[in-house]
């Protein structure tokens, strides 16, 4: 394979723990020349890249309802490469992966990428609270000493591979067609108004311009994708994701998926 000139990072992370992997993975190859393209704000728009076989890129996604989030297919899928070898991460709450990283293979497979690793991750669940904590604070020390390693071995495979082979990546877990994907068109979290400051970090940490402006209290449910960014940015917990529907969800995640997994790596 041809000497490796740069890593591109390209991502989507509503609540950041998909952001901590892919950069202590990018960490772990020991390259130099990393350009991060963090797709998870549309007005932070990013130059339309092309890529050859001299650059590696890593893609990122954390998983909804067993799948990859229509937003981050349509983000990630503005890059293009040429026969360009690829990482593909995905990173779920503690419960399971199922088509996620099957999906992303088909993603940016389609886009002209060669996928020659791929790694589950686990991160702390969207809906986790302090009453009931499902995968809280991770990823923590373990898992990104786990992202370290998987950086390492990912070189040291791009080092000794002849050509960038369609083939070289082991088989990944997964199933087509796909999980029907969840429809939370309804949904949304609410501000408690008495407790808002008015400081617009949920408005500038939603993905889908979803909170108005002049009014953070007003959520429009229709673009809103139930992420929880807003919720965990917000510095007075005016911010809640109170919604019957998801309440019954994190009840269920906690009392059914509160054993710790782990890190799993395709090299
Ligand atoms: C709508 C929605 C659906 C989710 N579905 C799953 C799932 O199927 N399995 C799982 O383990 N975690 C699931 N999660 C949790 C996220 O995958 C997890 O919190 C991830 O770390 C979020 O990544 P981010 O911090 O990069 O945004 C879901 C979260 C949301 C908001
Ligand atoms: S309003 Fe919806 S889409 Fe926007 S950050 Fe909050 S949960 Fe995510
Ligand atoms: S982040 Fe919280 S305090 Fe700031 S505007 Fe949003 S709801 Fe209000």
């Amino acid at each position: 394979m041809k000497k490796l000139k740069s890593l591109n990072l390209i991502y989507f992370s509503p609540t950041r723990t998909t952001q901590k992997i892919i950069k202590a993975v990018a960490q772990g190859t020991g390259l130099e020349n990393i350009n991060e393209f963090n797709l998870t704000i549309p007005t932070v728009t990013s130059p339309l890249t092309e890529m050859d076989e001299s650059h590696l890129a890593i893609f990122g996604s954390p998983v909804y309802a067993g799948r990859i989030p229509p937003e981050a297919t349509s983000r990630l899928s503005q890059y293009k490469g040429n026969k360009t070898p690829a990482v593909i991460i995905v990173l779920y709450g503690n419960r399971e992966y199922e088509d996620a990283l099957l999906e992303l293979k088909e993603i940016v497979s389609n886009q002209g990428f060669v996928p020659i690793a791929a790694g589950a991750f686990i991160g702390e669940h969207s809906y986790s609270t302090s009453e009931k904590p499902i995968a809280e604070n991770r990823p923590d020390h373990s898992d990104l000493q786990k992202a370290l390693g998987f950086g390492e071995k990912i070189m040291r495979k791009a080092e000794n591979l002849a050509t960038c082979e369609e083939n070289s990546l082991p088989a990944i877990p997964g199933n087509f067609p796909y999980r029907e994907p969840r429809d939370f068109s309804t949904i949304s979290p609410t501000s408690i108004e008495s407790e808002c400051t008015l400081c617009l970090d949920c408005v500038n940490a939603c993905p889908t311009l979803a909170i108005n402006e002049q009014n953070p209290a007003k959520t429009d449910k229709s673009l809103c994708i139930v992420c929880c960014a807003c919720v965990k940015v917000c510095p007075s917990g005016a911010r809640v994701m109170d919604h019957p529907q998801i309440k019954t969800v994190a009840d269920w995640l906690y009392t059914n998926y509160s054993v710790r997994k782990e890190p799993e790596t395709f090299v």
